[in-house]
């Protein structure tokens, strides 16, 4: 069938559509319907039946007779060595760890953290913590103490599974500390914390506390997978919003498992026993529906890469990977692409390698810029799906269903909807604008399977956050137009969320940081364009009364307090001190004209400015560190 009746299909009949993809899982009870609506508009999907994700991911592929085909490959140039793990072996593991969990307390319904960087012990205690049903929320690795803190504060962990390290190129991010700085910045306590001591770092346990990976699963009985409702809490996913509080993205069981799996086929276009590649982290959105889910579920063997795309040792790693793995979908950030461009622009070092097994790339996370998408179809041979999706949807919106039916592709542009998806472009007050026509992107309610229906902790916030705005639509965030073959352009957010190098972050935290800087009395921070990145950081502060200390010394220590406090991640290096900022006479920052004077691109005098003259200041502060193309 091509997509256009696909679509269709689940136009003229939602639920009935819906029911029917969920039959490809294997449930404990069979939902009665899928759409649950009696709380609209809070919406949930397969609430009353009964299934459980490690079942689905793991052990109904051994049943089957995939016991021997690898599940996960390690592949770390990092640490030099690569290692596969099958599905037998990691139904074993993960059953393992599950029952050490079980037997220190860990039931349906607690809360997990996750600290680990990219090894498959990360990928197991996401499994077996969805084995007993526990709710795990995964922490990137890049983020400071303070920003673990916060997320233990706000989801209660009984437990924190962590690595002793992470391994950066040319550093190692001791995890440990930052631990142990979490737990006491919080006046939450988990219970204990479970630690896998990797060999590059050993770190020091705290006794009643801390147990060893290995030694706290000796004796213990492995665990059965605990059916759960399809509307149990999967996971925690904790995402950038406008303020320093993140958004504790919530997925239901039933509705992430059937909407990943239905994803594997439609749009990643590959089939049970492929190998599939996203080069991602765990902690993204990315690494838990397709490092860690999706292929699992649908019986693909998937890749978990510690490295970067240049630097480990060169920029023909995702090449060597690809090749020697015989991977069919690769998907990652465009980022990557533009930074192994750089180093590589003919591509030479892909003449090394046989890259026929690779079908397509997918490119999400931000904004694709088409020089790097015809690189890339150049180099690769292969066609590039741009695809367009957000943690909070944990699946694409926008893509390119390439398993259906390979539609054209408009360079710039995610392509089309995915089923379950009625994607619009609304003015402010609500009302559909005509093709072309450049809106705010709000998706019809429901939102399909798998996407979140609430915030953790915080409804309140999720209808303020996505609802209030249109109502009867979940506001994207995004701004962008629809062209008249229905073809979706993504332009740009329309709140303060910045995409560095594919990270999400906000510049409001990054604001109430520089503003607990004892001499800052004032501050904004922006995104401006950046080559590589596509958008980096920049801070600017205006100091309190009588403060007379040098200023590049003050731009030194907001840098560092940003790194200390959101983590290395949010690539804030670039902060500088100004008299004043720019304002309307009512006293909001003109942010977005800062971007504009930074970017070089042209902007209209706002008629409501409180001084004019300041721009001038700002772009000379721009000029001063290198950021003012106008
Ligand atoms: N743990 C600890 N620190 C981490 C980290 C992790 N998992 N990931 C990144 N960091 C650190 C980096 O070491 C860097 O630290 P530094 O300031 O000491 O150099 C900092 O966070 C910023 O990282 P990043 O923005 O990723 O830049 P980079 O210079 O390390 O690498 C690229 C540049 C282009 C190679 C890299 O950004 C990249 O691979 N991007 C792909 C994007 C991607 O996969 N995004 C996922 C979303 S789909
Ligand atoms: P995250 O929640 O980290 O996945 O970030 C989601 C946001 O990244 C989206 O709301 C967009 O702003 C941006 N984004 C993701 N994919 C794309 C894309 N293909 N094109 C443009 N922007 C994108």
């Amino acid at each position: 069938m091509a997509y256009k009746a696909v679509y269709e299909n689940w136009q003229a009949d939602p639920e009935g559509f819906w029911m029917e993809q969920a039959k490809a899982i294997d449930w404990d009870r069979m939902p009665s319907k899928a759409l649950f609506d009696d709380n609209a508009p809070l919406y949930e999907w397969y609430a009353d039946g009964l299934v459980n994700t490690c079942y689905n991911a793991v052990d109904r592929h051994v049943e089957r007779g995939r016991g021997d085909q690898v599940a996960i490959i390690h592949d770390s140039p990092i640490t030099h060595t690569k290692h596969e793990i099958t599905y037998a072996e990691l139904r074993d593991r993960v059953a393992s760890l599950a029952g050490a969990l079980r037997a220190k307390g860990i039931e349906k319904g607690d809360r997990v953290i996750i600290y680990m960087p990219m090894i498959p012990e990360a990928v197991e205690a996401m499994l077996a913590c969805a084995r007993l049903g526990a709710i795990h929320s995964v922490v990137f690795g890049g983020f400071a103490a303070h920003e673990l803190a916060v997320r233990i504060e706000d989801c209660k962990p009984k437990a924190i599974i962590a690595a002793s390290c992470g391994l950066e190129p040319g550093r190692v991010v001791h995890y440990k500390p930052l631990v142990d700085g979490a737990i006491e910045q919080a006046s939450h306590k988990p219970e204990f914390c479970v630690i896998f001591q990797r060999e590059q770092e050993v770190a020091s346990l705290t006794p009643g506390r801390d147990h060893d990976w290995h030694g706290f699963q000796y004796g213990t009985t492995p665990a059965d997978c605990v059916p759960v409702e399809g509307n149990h809490p999967a996971y925690i996913l904790y995402t950038s919003g406008t303020t320093g509080a993140p958004k504790g993205v919530v997925r239901h069981t039933g509705g992430h498992l059937v909407a990943l799996n239905w994803s594997m086929k439609n749009i990643y276009n590959v089939d049970p026993g492929d190998v599939f590649w996203a080069a991602s982290d765990v902690g993204w959105v990315v690494g838990h529906s397709y490092i860690c889910y999706g292929p699992l579920i649908h019986g693909n063997t998937t890749i978990v890469f510690e490295g970067k795309p240049v630097g480990t040792p060169d920029a023909g790693t995702f090449w060597r990977v690809i090749s020697e793995h015989n991977v069919r979908s690769f998907f990652t950030a465009p980022t990557a692409f533009r930074a192994i461009k750089r180093e590589d622009p003919k591509a030479e070092l892909i003449k090394n390698y046989d890259m026929s097994c690779l079908r397509a790339l997918y490119l999400a996370g931000e904004r694709a810029d088409p020089d790097t998408i015809e690189w890339a179809q150049d180099v690769m041979g292969v066609p590039v799906y741009d695809h367009w999706w957000q943690t909070e949807t944990g699946w694409p919106i926008v893509g390119n269903p390439a398993g259906i039916e390979a539609l054209p592709v408009k360079i710039g542009s995610p392509t089309v909807a995915m089923p379950g998806y009625d994607v619009q472009i609304l003015d402010d007050s609500g009302h559909e604008m005509p093709a072309g026509e450049l809106g705010a992107i709000a998706i019809k309610l429901p939102l399909p399977p798998g996407t979140l229906p609430t915030l953790w902790n915080a409804e309140a916030r999720f209808h303020k956050s996505y609802l209030n705005t249109f109502p009867g639509y979940y506001e994207t965030g995004d701004a962008g137009m629809k062209d008249k073959d229905g073809y979706l352009w993504i332009m740009a957010r329309t709140d303060d969320v910045i995409n560095v190098a594919g990270h999400r972050l906000s510049t409001g935290a990054m604001e109430e940081v520089l503003a607990a800087h004892p001499d800052v009395a004032e501050c904004a921070v922006i995104g401006v364009s950046d080559e590589l990145k596509g958008q980096l950081p920049v801070g600017f502060v205006c100091l309190t009364k009588g403060v007379n200390r040098p200023h590049d010394e003050i731009a030194r220590e907001c840098v560092k307090l940003v790194r200390d406090q959101i983590g290395p991640v949010a690539a804030f290096k670039l902060a500088v001190v100004v008299d004043r900022l720019p304002k309307t006479r009512s006293g909001k920052i003109l942010r977005a004209i800062m971007v504009k004077i930074a970017d070089g691109t042209e902007y209209k005098m706002p008629a409501t400015i409180d001084d004019p003259a300041i721009l001038d200041e700002i772009r000379e502060a721009l000029q001063g560190i290198g950021y003012a193309k106008g």
